[in-house]
């Protein structure tokens, strides 16, 4: 059941691979009631476990608010504030959000627990076949536009370990192509790393 509910999520966003840009004028108007979580400059949620969507990249949170609407990744706190929103209306919020400065966070953690993450970050953990973030995320955390791999710059310490570990769970449940490449680096990460790896990101620019 589940398999063929995701098989059809992935022809959805199959359908939809010709990626239009959006319009942040437009995305502004609708991002009145977002604000209330994610904060006026959309880097300031109301809660530390809130994700900064500012300066993230526009394919990325198009994805992201695709999968949220079709109830693939779930977020209770949100799945009503997309009912009714077209496709046009996701891409000019994903639009509006990329459009704002990001934010960047101070890296938090003793010399021995950055110098943990600085190696799985630029080099991975070969013994455990996790790969290294920078192929991915770009070695300054930025993320890669193109591809649509998020950013994680000065994101949400808390925000970015409850995700870490709901991938390695299995409950950040996307899509095979995208979120099975984080299901597998993540599988061989430990609580400690994750920790580590949150902190240190925070402030990697
Ligand atoms: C009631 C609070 C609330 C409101 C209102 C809200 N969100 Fe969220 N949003 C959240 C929470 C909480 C999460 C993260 C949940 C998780 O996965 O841990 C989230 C996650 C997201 C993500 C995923 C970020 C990432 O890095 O993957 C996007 C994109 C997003 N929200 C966009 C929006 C937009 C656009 C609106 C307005 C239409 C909105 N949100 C309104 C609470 C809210
Ligand atoms: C092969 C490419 C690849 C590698 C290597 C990779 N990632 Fe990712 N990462 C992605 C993709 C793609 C996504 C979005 C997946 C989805 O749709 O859920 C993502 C998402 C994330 C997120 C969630 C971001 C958000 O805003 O919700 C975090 C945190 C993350 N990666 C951290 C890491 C860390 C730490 C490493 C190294 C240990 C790493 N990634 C290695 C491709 C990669």
């Amino acid at each position: 059941m589940q398999i063929r509910f995701l098989i059809s999520v992935l022809a959805l966003l199959g359908a939809s691979v010709t990626f239009a840009a959006g319009d942040p004028e437009a995305g502004k108007a609708q991002a009145i009631v977002c604000a209330a979580c994610h904060g006026q400059d959309g880097a300031s949620g109301i809660d530390p476990t809130y994700p900064n969507l500012a300066g993230q990249n526009e394919r990325y949170l198009f994805r992201q608010l695709q999968l949220i609407q079709l109830g693939a990744r779930t977020i209770v706190l949100m799945t009503g504030q997309l009912i009714g929103k077209s496709e046009q209306d996701l891409e000019d919020l994903a639009a509006y959000y990329a459009s704002l400065p990001g934010k960047l966070g101070q890296t938090e953690g003793d010399a021995k627990s950055v110098a943990t993450s600085e190696s799985i970050y630029r080099g991975g953990i070969q013994k455990k076949g996790v790969a290294a973030c920078t192929s991915c995320h770009s070695p300054t955390g930025s993320g890669n536009a193109l591809a649509g791999f998020p950013r994680l710059s000065g994101q949400s310490t808390s925000y970015t370990i409850a995700q870490l570990t709901a991938y390695r769970e299995g409950l950040r449940v996307t899509d095979e192509q995208y979120g099975g490449m984080m299901r597998d680096v993540a599988s061989g990460l430990t609580d400690t790393e994750i920790r580590a790896l949150a902190d240190y990101l925070r402030g990697l620019h």
